[in-house]
């Protein structure tokens, strides 16, 4: 034989099925929502920077996670939205917020999804930060270690809601102890956390912040979420984490982090969960509201591009729609 013939094992659909190693199953898809705490019930607001994604009062997210469970989604990442934030993001642990109605309303309709809540306090401080801030600070020095207290009390209160997991997304040090500590003397032993371990200070959020109203009104978050241009600094996070007892990891972003993700899978045994966030998202929608791109095939592309470097689970604004159409069962 003079050279390697690689086409003949890809010369029938059945045959490159056969020899496909990785695929996306139901079991893999968390869908993240964002919902509202409103008096109108009927209140659907879609979000300009996420064509297909609203934001919802509690009516309506029963409604859409109806359908959606219907069509098979089993998991979701719960994002709240309080009507009224302060410095202290009081909504954030208090035991009738907007999330902690949602877990109870969901727990009871749809017994059998997971939810997962996402534990940061930005979308419920008043300055947009995901902790304290001193008085007069305008540059988002978020204050660590009474930040903590703050986020390990919203994951009690999430957990008492009934949250099946609590997933903290704030990158304060130490978040994974504190949370752990706290959720084992409150008597949640068995709630997992599924920590935002490596998380970068990213652009790709841009829409995310239109959606959860959690932008920063000054400053940014690069003091305590990771600068894209390290590598040895995830591993930290990681390492870090795995002490402190964290149960998932999530890598956010994805796409453009996809070598971190391979990473974390060589050196670590613990399951984890790429986040193609809403830039990754929005960019593949608006192009395919265009006609540039094959959406459809771009999705599985970029989805299959995370299984591929090593994650279990991807969190995922297409996973309803890719449920629904049958892409993915
Ligand atoms: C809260 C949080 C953010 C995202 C998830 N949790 C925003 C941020 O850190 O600014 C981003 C998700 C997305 O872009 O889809 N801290």
């Amino acid at each position: 034989m003079e050279f390697f013939r690689g086409r003949r094992l890809r010369n029938t659909p059945a045959l490159r099925d056969l020899m496909a190693e990785t695929q996306i199953n139901a079991n893999d898809l968390i869908m993240p929502y964002f919902v509202v705490e409103t008096d109108d019930e009927n209140f659907k607001s879609p979000i300009a920077s996420m064509p297909g994604q609203y934001q919802l009062s509690l009516k309506q997210l029963n409604e859409t996670v109806k359908k959606a469970v219907g069509n098979g989604l089993k998991s979701i990442l719960l994002f709240g939205i309080p009507k009224e934030k302060d410095p202290v993001a009081s909504e954030a642990y208090n035991d009738n917020g907007i999330v902690q109605h949602a877990v109870r309303m969901l727990k009871q309709n749809f017994p059998d999804l997971v939810i997962v809540t996402d534990v940061c306090l930005c979308e419920y401080t008043s300055h947009g930060h995901c902790g304290l801030l001193k008085e007069g600070d305008k540059q988002g020095l978020v204050i660590n270690d009474s930040t903590l207290e703050l986020l390990a009390k919203t994951a009690v209160s999430h957990a008492k809601a009934g949250a099946d997991i609590v997933a903290p997304s704030d990158m304060m040090d130490g978040r994974i102890h504190a949370i752990r500590t706290a959720l084992d003397k409150a008597g949640f032993i068995q709630t997992p956390i599924m920590s935002y371990a490596v998380k970068y200070a990213s652009a790709f959020y841009g829409p995310f912040r239109d959606a959860a109203e959690s932008a920063p009104q000054f400053g940014d978050r690069r003091t305590y979420q990771m600068d894209f241009r390290n590598v040895s600094e995830a591993m930290r996070e990681m390492y870090a984490d795995i002490e402190e007892g964290a149960d998932i990891f999530i890598i956010k972003p994805a796409g453009a982090y996809q070598d971190i993700i391979r990473m974390v899978y060589d050196r670590t045994d613990v399951p984890l969960a790429a986040y193609q966030v809403s830039g990754e998202y929005s960019m593949i929608k608006a192009a395919g509201i265009n006609g540039w791109i094959n959406e459809q095939a771009i999705i599985m592309e970029s989805l299959i591009g995370m299984k591929r470097a090593g994650a279990k689970l991807i969190i995922t604004y297409f996973a309803e729609e890719l449920l629904e159409k049958g892409l993915v069962k």
